[in-house]
């Protein structure tokens, strides 16, 4: 083991791959276990007909998720009312929130233009952060305990030591002879970028996009829908544990084992949000069909779930209608209970509590 002291920045980091054996037999079966929860989240995210319907809601939610793991809380009520809009009256952690978003929708995107590497990772963090991000040139970035003060963890420092680590990351992540299961591989890299820290700020936000992104690359998932930061704000400090005793006790197996299961646990809860969203999706459409058939149609069900609080423009814009048949409509789906019509200042917002409820419910 070489010499770790949380003082000083760790230069000494040791490249990928881990020196150890990671397919020990009770990885290789949480290995199984998470891929086929894994590959069941992907054929349920292809039976979707609309695919932007869940990528909006779920892919909000780890926004939401993976802020909260750096104490950039917002409300889910708060988040989605102003998913849609840039109104100044937001919080700073809920424009904060949606900058994340905006950051894994772009690095979604670039991924059908150029693989995952030390670049993409600078504009992902660099749009996090609203500011132009790059390697750290300057010393000084640690991890520092928040009630004590005192360090925790101290990158590696030194811009071209960076880069080098972040070569070997890189190379590790597309080398595909190694024959080691890219879940594995997901979890060794997530530690890996997180050891290098290369930014002074928005490490552990970027790090959680690359694991979307990651999965998306190897062919594991079709769009980032997975809610894997919802496994770890559930217990933040087993994940700031995990990842210390990787550096400390060279516990790669304990890291890895924790992941897996988080791949495991949060394929299973995606897929059934996936599940009933779109059976009250049904439901709204059967009702809708019996109660008020004249403004039935595939696209209003679908708007109504993009998103829980609806404004009448988005259906003026998504059914090009006029202000006038849209706010009818409308105020047909909150006299059949659907939804229910609140102000804010001018604006008029329609609330689709049941949906809500369904995304609040973690
Ligand atoms: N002991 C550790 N070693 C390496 N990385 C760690 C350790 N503990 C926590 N981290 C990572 O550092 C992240 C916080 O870094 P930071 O740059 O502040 O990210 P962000 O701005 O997204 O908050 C955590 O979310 C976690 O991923
Ligand atoms: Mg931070």
């Amino acid at each position: 083991m070489n010499s770790f002291d949380p003082e000083i920045p760790y230069n000494e980091l040791p490249v990928l791959p881990p020196s150890i054996d990671l397919e020990i037999p009770s990885v290789l079966k949480a290995c199984i276990r998470a891929n086929k929860e894994l590959a069941k989240l992907k054929i349920a995210e292809r039976l979707i007909p609309n695919q932007t319907v869940l990528i909006n809601s779920i892919l909000l939610l780890e926004s939401q998720a993976s802020s909260a793991i750096e104490n950039i809380v917002t409300t889910t009520d708060e988040l989605f009312e102003h998913a849609q809009d840039s109104s100044p009256s937001m919080s700073p952690a809920t424009k904060e929130t949606l900058q994340y978003r905006q950051a894994l929708y772009q690095g979604y995107a670039s991924l059908k233009e150029r693989p995952l590497s030390a670049s993409v990772v600078c504009q992902i963090c660099s749009t996090i952060r609203l500011i132009e991000t790059n390697i750290r040139k300057l010393s000084g970035t640690a991890l520092v305990n928040d009630s004590t003060g005192e360090k925790i963890y101290t990158p590696p420092e030194g811009e071209n030591r960076l880069r080098e680590l972040l070569t070997n990351w890189q190379n590790y992540l597309h080398q595909d002879d190694d024959d080691v299961d890219p879940l594995i591989k997901l979890a060794v890299q997530h530690y890996q970028f997180e050891a290098i820290h290369p930014f002074s700020d928005g490490n552990g936000r970027t790090g959680r996009i690359i694991n979307l992104l990651y999965l998306i690359e190897q062919g594991l998932l079709d769009t980032p829908i997975l809610y894997f930061s919802g496994y770890i704000i559930k217990n933040k400090s087993e994940y700031y544990r995990k990842l210390l005793q990787v550096t400390t006790n060279g516990a790669w197996i304990e890291w890895v084992l924790y992941f897996l299961d988080g791949i495991f646990e949060t394929s299973k809860w995606t897929m059934s949000k996936i599940f009933a969203i779109q059976e009250l999706m049904e439901e709204f459409s059967s009702v809708i069909k019996s109660k008020a058939p004249s403004i039935y149609s595939k696209e209003l069900i679908e708007l109504l779930f993009t998103q829980p609080y609806v404004r009448i423009q988005n259906l003026i814009d998504s059914g090009y209608i006029g202000r006038f048949t849209a706010s009818k409509r409308l105020k047909i789906l909150c006299d059949i209970g659907f939804l229910e019509e609140v102000k804010r200042g001018r604006d008029k917002l329609f609330i689709n509590h049941r949906f809500l409820r369904l995304l609040k419910k973690k």
